[in-house]
């Protein structure tokens, strides 16, 4: 079977490998040549554990290729994978350009039958108008058909999550596209959900969409925990006991960042809009979390009235640790409102730094620990929890710091320890630890919830 995917971003690229991994023959298309020349090295262009050694091995084990060239190779594909981009337009709706310019080309080149299957997160529907359009643009007299198989990796474990995934869900309209894909996917020894298309695209959505629910809801607990006195880690660890609840994504924190929990909370809620109906729990969902970025940022307001001149450790730019993407990652909005405030930043993130640079060449510094960072500082704020952030032992703080006061987004430290460090502690549920003069702390406490 000719396996092509089109598209090297996270979804395509790291399908395509793992279907060569488990003994596929697999070409990923991508118009980038500078991206194609770099993994034909095995360098992979996205920072993904795991992923340049399945490159590396595959490509010169011949099971796995790459090039610009399109027309030739899918020519004679067997399936081919969509895996392009689905960003998110002005109003929220998913931006499906890449998805047609890949059908485009796909449909003037096909000259045997082939499965083209949709693995980018599109809106319910998509996968109909998917299948008119090539039919409508096909060059040659050849059956084609498209399935659905929505991805569910997470990015820093993309590689884990695909070779050994929860399950395989697969949309299709005919036999022969299911048992295709079933033969596609025969080597994953994964539970397969077979469905009608319009299901399949909607369990990635509803699935995406619940996870955020979960976090926003947690965050909300969490906040209503400051004011009255409840501990939203207590609150979550005893949550987690029902199975019917369990302990995942129930980590309260400054939100949800990434490339899939905003643009597709905010696409189901457009789409639902745009078919009359409201879709209440997602509209909140959103709601909540444009408000929890700000959580730390107001406490910092609060506590100081004004940041100018302040020297403002930053710690962790990435929206989750694991990665090197930044997309809505909660760091940049904080980062434009320090500095709106007249703050001095000083950020330290393991891998982040070189994107955070495209979006703030000059108007901070960077530094490569995270002592450098916290050296002489004002405030420092955690926003990622990177293993070396969260292994920092609070002395540092202490010892390096101008005036040790944190401001935690990840809940990284034990309130108990920092309360043994008398070190003044802002985090997001828990009871703020203050470290000021007596007769400041009251007033404070009551203020900083
Ligand atoms: C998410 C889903 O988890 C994947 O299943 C899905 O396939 C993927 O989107 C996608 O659609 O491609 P990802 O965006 O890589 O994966 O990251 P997550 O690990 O889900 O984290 C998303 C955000 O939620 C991060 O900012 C993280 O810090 C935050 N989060 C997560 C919390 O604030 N609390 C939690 O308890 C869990």
């Amino acid at each position: 079977m000719k396996i092509v995917v089109a598209g090297t971003g996270y979804v395509g690229l790291v399908t395509g490998a793992c279907l060569a991994h488990l003994g596929h023959s697999v070409t990923c298309v991508d118009t980038n040549k500078e991206k194609i020349e770099l993994m034909k090295q095995g360098i992979s262009p996205i920072y993904e554990p795991g992923l340049d050694e399945i490159l590396k091995k595959n490509y010169e084990e011949s099971r796995l290729d790459f090039t610009t060239d399109y027309k030739s190779v899918y020519k004679d594909a067997d399936v081919i994978f969509i895996g392009v981009g689905t960003p998110e337009r002005e109003d929220g709706s998913a931006n499906l350009d890449y998805v047609y310019k890949a059908s485009e080309q796909i449909a003037e080149n096909v000259e045997k039958d082939c499965l083209v299957v949709v693995k980018s997160t599109v809106p319910i529907g998509t996968n109909d108008k998917v299948e008119e359009f090539l039919k409508e643009h096909l060059k040659n007299d050849v059956q084609i058909e498209v399935a659905s198989n929505p991805e569910f990796l997470s990015q820093g474990t993309a590689v884990k999550d695909t070779l050994y995934s929860s399950r395989i869900v697969i949309g299709v309209k005919s036999d022969r596209a299911r048992d295709t894909l079933r033969e596609v996917y025969e080597r994953f020894n994964q539970p397969i959900v077979v469905t009608n298309r319009r299901s399949a695209e909607m369990i990635k959505y509803a699935s995406n969409d619940f996870l955020a629910l979960k976090i926003s809801f947690i965050n909300e607990i969490a906040n209503f925990c400051e004011i009255v006195g409840a501990d939203v880690e207590d609150v979550a660890n005893g949550m987690s006991y029902d199975p019917r609840i369990g302990d995942k994504f129930l980590k309260a924190g400054i939100g949800y960042g990434g490339s899939c929990f905003p643009k597709d909370t905010k696409a189901l809620h457009w789409l639902a809009n745009d078919n009359g109906y409201e879709l209440k729990t997602i509209k909140a969902t959103i709601e909540v979390n444009e408000n929890q970025k700000y959580k730390l940022f107001r406490k910092a307001k609060q506590r100081f009235r004004s940041l100018k001149g302040m020297k403002v450790a930053i710690l962790g730019l990435t929206f989750k640790p694991g990665t090197d993407d930044l997309r809505d990652a909660p760091s940049i909005p904080n980062v434009r409102r320090l500095l709106d405030e007249g703050a001095e930043i000083v950020a330290y993130d393991p891998v982040g730094e070189e994107n955070f640079k495209k979006l703030f060449p000059t108007e901070i510094t960077y530094v490569k620990t995270p002592e450098e960072t916290l050296k002489d500082a004002d405030a420092a704020f955690i926003f990622t929890e990177w293993n070396e952030i969260k292994s920092l032992h609070l002395n540092i703080y202490k010892e390096l710091m101008n005036t040790p006061i944190i401001f935690d987004g990840r809940n990284c430290y034990k309130i108990n320890d920092v309360e043994e460090k008398a070190i003044e502690y802002y985090s997001v549920g828990r009871k703020a630890i203050l470290n000021l003069k007596e007769d400041a702390k009251s007033e404070a406490a009551m203020a900083i919830v």
